[in-house]
């Protein structure tokens, strides 16, 4: 029996198996196979993953903190996977361990429009945004980088920049230095993006985005697309401003649906049935 796994830590929240599992229920192979969740320190994630084809494992899903390593570990892989620096899709296949990247395809596919000439603002400079700033600049968006600490922002338009040097790929990418303050009058003017994109924690446990973000709370307007990474079980403050303002929103488990698909899709090489990974996923507390 072929089985699939999310591996993280922690991982316990993980909306990935009841997502996954229910796909490869809907297509018929729930008997044949089966997706779980591997809790594993980063201190054993290599020696765990080497073992995982010999136990039947047919691929994996990688998540926090783990990212970097799974592609470090890896024997191929994927283009977007190399420029992003960092794997969350794993193949077992007989010529060794392949990593892929669909973290950018699923933000890419979560937008009702394709980002190509938009100018887009990325929120944070952790791996999240990184993954985000790639697909957003190889899409042919401009993206503009804001992070509380602004070195790290820079850190990430640096790298990116050279990658892209050393693959030849043409990215648009610079840093926005804004403090944000509870004062909108110091915010920048988000209406200027087509695309604003959260990756940062901030909603995670309740802060208010227009405090810790530069964003203005009435800044938004019709015919943007805003997207917050962080999900919870009702929509965020973030996406509840944006949808006031008219602007279209995503929110972080329709990314989270995309990417699953993409990696469903890798593994069984089969159609992917969105609209029961969509019901499955929502349909998950998070704690
Ligand atoms: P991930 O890899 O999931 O993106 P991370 O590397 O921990 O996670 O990054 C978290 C991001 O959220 C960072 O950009 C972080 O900003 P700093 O680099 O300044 O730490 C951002 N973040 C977390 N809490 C924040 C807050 N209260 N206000 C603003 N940004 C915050």
């Amino acid at each position: 029996m072929p089985r699939l796994a999310v591996i993280g830590h922690p991982v316990a929240h993980s909306r990935s198996p009841a997502m996954q599992n229910a796909a490869l229920a809907a297509l018929g192979l729930g008997e044949e196979w089966d997706y779980e969740a591997i809790d594993v320190a980063p201190e054993g994630f290599e020696a765990r993953v080497r073992a995982m084809p010999a136990e039947g494992f047919a691929g994996a899903n990688v998540t926090v903190p783990h990212k970097l390593a799974a592609l470090a570990l890896a024997d191929t892989a994927s283009e977007m996977a190399r420029e992003i620096g960092a794997a969350n899709t794993l193949i077992f296949g007989p010529s060794g361990i392949l990593a892929h990247n669909t973290d950018a395809g699923g933000l890419i596919a979560a937008l009702p429009a394709q980002p190509q000439g938009q100018r887009a603002l990325v929120l944070g400079a952790g791996g999240a945004a990184r993954a985000a700033v790639w697909a957003l600049g190889a899409a042919g968006a401009g993206v503009d980088i804001w992070n509380r600490t602004p070195a790290r922002a820079e850190t990430v338009r640096v790298e990116v920049t050279e990658r892209a040097q050393d693959l030849q790929v043409k990215i648009e990418v610079g840093t926005i230095g804004v403090e944000a303050r509870e004062d909108p009058a110091a915010a920048l003017d988000q209406s200027g993006y087509g695309l604003v994109v959260n990756t940062t924690a901030v909603g995670l446990r309740g802060e208010d985005p227009f405090v810790h973000l530069p964003l203005r709370r009435d800044g938004f307007r019709p015919g943007q697309v805003v997207v917050d990474m962080v999900y919870g079980d009702s929509p965020s403050s973030l996406l509840n401003a944006a949808a006031a303002a008219g602007a279209a929103t995503v929110d972080g488990i329709e990314v989270l649906v995309q990417q699953g698909a993409l990696s469903f899709q890798l593994w069984t090489d089969r159609e992917p049935p969105l609209d029961v990974m969509r019901v499955a996923a929502y349909s998950l507390g998070d704690r």
